[in-house]
């Protein structure tokens, strides 16, 4: 049986007792309390005199030319950064690399970014986690082109942890992050230096992304076109921080904390170390749990963040170990299996036209590595994972206002070429009457992949029909859409959310089986990853700004044809 003790079959947020789980029971603390003075942050064409600056950063989105495979260079992209101001260390530079830089500061800072595009195509930075202003948040609508430059200054408001920033220009966001731009934007703060967590040498970023190159090194991006796009990028090798080479060399008795970031376009992960040890997260996307947690393996969707502790104490010297990616059947999915059983089932869209023959995509169901850790000499640091972190704050569902009928969003297919967040794709700065919330208030969302919900939150079954291939496609009050499904990334700008709930009533049983033991659901989270059928309810406030800000699958494809909409504070 599926539905283990963390996981629902059964909605019951439409009848939510509040003494179901100890989850969201406790109070709202901070998530990202400050009476900073906000009105004197702004963004945009000019430097605003008022706002002092703690940092202030020249970023650069450049051509450039990198050599990662052997056998040639690559086209690529990259931000050049400039330290104008603000302390050591602030800035790392990945040397060689496209990816980068690693932009260091501390909760409370405030921040200005020169963006200065120098990319002969228009972009925007978009800082993924952080709680800004509308007017820095990246939105596609202020784009700017070749040779102007945008000024973002904001108040660091985040806890520590791991964010990151990558460009988000409407269609060409996919092809920009592909081509070497993002890079880690960490929060540091006082709450989490008093745990003495390993710092320096021993605090390790590692980006996970897939790429595949020609046979002159170049990037490849989408070979297939618009059925590539429509399934998302999967690329066939492996880079680590922007490099090929998986290895990195760590000491015997280090205690290490390793910062994962999947930056990859569409790709997500199962992972877990060769040596059969358990995994052991204590961090996720908006910071440190309230305690560790130990996983036999880890799914990481896309645009997902995790701290993961290493303690090398007891390994020998040469030692070798992976950390790889597990099987997880989804290539019927992503192929033109999926399609398999209805009406195109052997028609147009069967016969491979969603395949990956022509990239020789990693497949999904083999295992691979990811990343090689070579056990060096022994050097010890001093530090030790806590048992208790200072993650305890959750939001309260008995404050949503509308507890007991969650806002859905359904992302899906609507017609047979387009993916739509309740039927509807990106348009500008439009947003629609559901879309709107107000300042100040908790909400609880229901995010749904696949199926019509209803507004009593009663899922009508049909999501599943492209899995299973059974006939009657348009028979049980499913649409077109539910015809083709895929995992979705979903994130949500601006704030982090806790979660409440992930129901699991339609997913695949096989699919469910492999992946279930995966999942941080703990925490605070500004991207989620939905299996087909699944829904979850988020629990978020929105807090300090007004405005428009973005949420949308961050398969970097489905969000670049329009699986993007605008929600509205005011
Ligand atoms: Cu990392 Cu709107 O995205
Ligand atoms: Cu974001
Ligand atoms: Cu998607």
């Amino acid at each position: 049986m599926k539905g283990e003790n963390k996981y629902t079959r059964r909605n019951f947020v439409g009848t939510i007792g509040l003494a179901t789980g100890g989850l969201y029971l406790l109070p709202l603390a901070v998530s990202c309390k400050s009476d900073a003075s906000k009105k004197s942050i702004s963004a945009g064409k000019n430097i605003s005199k008022d706002f002092n600056a703690d940092v202030d950063i020249q970023l650069k989105a450049v051509r450039s030319n990198t050599q990662i495979v052997s056998s040639g260079t690559s086209d690529t992209y990259s931000y050049k950064a400039f330290l104008n101001k603000g302390a050591k260390g602030t800035l790392q530079e990945l040397e060689g690399r496209s990816l980068g830089p690693i932009i260091r500061v501390k909760k409370g800072d405030k921040v200005r970014i020169r963006f200065e595009n120098e990319i002969p195509e228009k972009s925007i930075i978009h800082w993924h986690g952080l709680h800004v202003s509308h007017e820095n948040d990246g939105h596609p609508e202020y784009v700017i082109g070749n040779g102007e430059t945008y000024f973002y200054e904001f108040e660091v408001l985040n806890k520590a942890g791991t964010y990151w920033f990558h460009p988000h220009p409407h269609r060409t966001t996919g092809e920009q992050v592909y081509k070497g731009l993002a890079g880690l934007f960490i929060v540091e703060d006082e709450e989490e230096k008093a745990l003495q967590l390993p710092t320096g040498d021993y605090d390790i970023p590692v980006v996970i992304q897939d790429r595949t190159f020609d046979e002159n090194g170049q990037l490849v991006y989408l070979p297939n076109g618009k059925m590539d796009r429509m399934r998302g990028f999967l690329g066939n090798q492996i880079l680590i921080n922007g490099k090929i080479d998986k290895t990195l060399s760590l000491n015997k008795d280090g205690k290490y904390r390793l910062r994962l970031l999947n930056g990859s376009n569409s790709r997500a992960y199962k992972l877990a170390w060769n040596t059969g040890e358990p995994l052991t997260v204590f961090g996720v996307d908006g910071g440190l749990l309230e305690r560790p947690k130990m996983l036999p393996y880890l799914l990481l969707g896309p645009a997902q963040r995790v701290d993961v502790w290493l303690d090398l104490t007891n390994k020998t010297e040469n030692e070798e170990i992976k950390l790889v990616h597990m099987p997880i059947p989804l290539d019927k999915m992503m192929g033109g299996g999926m399609m398999d059983g209805g009406m195109m089932g052997g028609g147009m869209m069967g016969g491979g036209m969603m395949g990956n023959t022509n990239t020789n995509a990693l497949p999904y169901d083999s295992q691979f590595d990811i990343l090689n850790i070579k056990v060096g000499v022994s050097k010890k640091n001093e530090s030790s994972l806590p048992e208790s972190l200072p993650g305890a704050s959750h939001l309260n569902l008995a404050d949503a206002i509308n507890k007991n009928a969650p806002r859905t969003f359904n992302f899906g297919m609507e017609d047979m070429m387009e993916w739509t967040i309740n039927g509807r794709t990106y348009n500008g700065m439009e947003v629609a009457d559901d879309e709107i919330v107000k300042l100040n208030t908790t909400e609880i969302w229901r995010i749904n992949n696949g199926g019509n919900i209803t507004a009593t939150g009663q899922n009508d079954g049909g999501g599943m029909m492209g899995m299973h291939g059974n006939g009657g496609m348009m028979g049980n009050g499913g649409s077109m859409g539910n015809m083709m499904q895929m995992p979705h990334p979903i994130h949500i700008h601006q704030l982090q959310f806790n979660i409440v709930n992930r129901n699991i009533d339609n997913v695949d049983q096989n699919l469910w089986d492999v992946v279930k033991d995966g999942f941080v659901d703990e925490g605070w989270q500004d991207s989620v990853y939905l299996l087909p059928g699944m829904y979850m309810d988020l629990v978020m406030r929105f807090e300090n700004f007004k405005g428009l800000f973005l949420y949308h699958c961050h398969n970097l494809e489905h969000e670049d044809m329009g699986m993007m909409r605008n929600f509205k504070i005011e």
